[in-house]
């Protein structure tokens, strides 16, 4: 393992993701600033080469996971190429190769994926009312994504996700629900609290805290119990016994997971980004294009994991100001 990415807390990240696009066939609002973003021009993105370059020198020094997202990833021309070459990093170490997606456009294109490498599948879904994800994400879309759900469970992907984006009023109503759509399904489902982005109107009134989740569930069902959880796993999860699937809740705001944090991240635009909170970002792209060896490109990655917080700043101190919005981030779910 590198110690380029080992950091000052001796935390080591192994698990890179990398943002394919910063578009996306979504527009939801809590990834979206409404006003819109300003796309990077399109000779400033990384291109598949530059992509699989820093890829193979993330893995070689110690990168064993990796998840592409967005922007909504499947917007990307040519993804299953990417992960198609991704797959030859197998023999460096790598392990799996995870997406996160909105779903929309991907029910066709979904068995060519895997076949080419795709092992994990995180789709965002927030709500099972079709009427209610027009409001919220902005765009039709509902059965597309319910079709590419039932496609992922029929196939041979190792794990299939839910990630639910919680916020009180809106749909959180409807937590029951998706928890009985694990009965019969293998799903896990994850309900996420809301977190604050640049231009996302973030408000601590509209986050609902996964205790209160968790409260609401238990009154239902007496004997829901904890569920195993993977190292280094955003969510914390449970179980209905004699349920197929799980659920978990991934609780950045109100009880992080920083002190296990194994991620890095890389932006459709070429920068490293140590923490999904932390505006900082040192730009591999332009290393790239002056000529940079794999050594030094590695010393940059280095001083950029070196200097990631030991935590992000706290729900009322997040720096919504300087940070990226979340879909320049790798949303995934939302926007274009
Ligand atoms: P797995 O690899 O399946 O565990 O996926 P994941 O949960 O890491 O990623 P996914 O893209 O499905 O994101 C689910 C939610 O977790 C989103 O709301 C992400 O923003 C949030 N999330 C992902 N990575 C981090 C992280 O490093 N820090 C924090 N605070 N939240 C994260
Ligand atoms: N708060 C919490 N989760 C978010 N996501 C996007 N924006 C936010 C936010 N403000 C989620 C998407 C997707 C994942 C990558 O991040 O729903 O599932
Ligand atoms: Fe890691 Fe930053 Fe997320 Fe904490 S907030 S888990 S340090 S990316």
């Amino acid at each position: 393992f590198s110690e380029a990415l080992v950091d000052s807390f001796h935390r080591k990240h192994d698990y890179l993701r990398i943002s394919l696009t910063e578009k996306c066939n979504l527009r939801c609002f809590y990834c979206m600033p409404s006003e819109g973003v300003e796309l990077s021009p399109q000779g400033n993105l990384l291109t598949n080469e530059e992509i699989i370059r820093l890829a193979t020198l993330f893995v070689k020094s110690g990168v064993t996971k990796i998840r592409l997202t967005g922007g909504e990833p499947t917007v990307r021309k040519g993804i299953a190429d990417i992960i198609a070459e991704l797959n030859t990093l197998r023999q460096h170490g790598l392990r799996s190769i995870g997406m996160t997606t909105n779903g929309v456009a991907l029910h066709r294109r979904l068995p060519q994926l895997i076949e080419n490498g795709l092992t994990h599948l995180n789709l965002s879904l927030d709500t099972l009312d079709p009427f209610k994800f027009e409001i919220m994400t902005r765009r039709r879309g509902h059965e597309a994504v319910l079709k590419t759900l039932d496609v992922a469970l029929a196939s041979s992907l190792q794990s299939v996700k839910l990630n639910v984006v919680v916020m009180k009023g809106l749909n959180d109503h409807e937590v029951l629900d998706f928890v009985e759509m694990t009965k019969d399904r293998e799903i896990s489902t994850r309900f996420i609290e809301f977190m604050p982005f640049t231009g996302n109107q973030w408000d601590k009134a509209k986050m609902v805290p996964s205790s209160e989740l968790l409260k609401t569930i238990a009154a239902r069902h007496p004997d829901v119990v904890r569920a195993p959880d993977e190292l280094n796993d955003t969510a914390r999860s449970w179980k209905i016994p004699g349920y197929a699937g799980s659920f978990g809740f991934i609780s950045s705001m109100s009880d992080h997971f920083c002190s296990t944090c194994n991620r890095l991240r890389l932006t459709a635009d070429g920068q490293i980004k140590v923490c999904l909170f932390d505006a900082k970002e040192l730009s591999l792209r332009d290393e790239m294009r002056r000529g940079a060896s794999d050594d030094e490109i590695l010393s940059t990655i280095g001083r950029a994991v070196f200097g990631k917080k030991e935590k992000h700043a706290g729900m009322e101190d997040i720096d919504v100001v300087t940070n990226r919005p979340m879909i320049l981030i790798g949303g995934s779910s939302d926007v274009l």
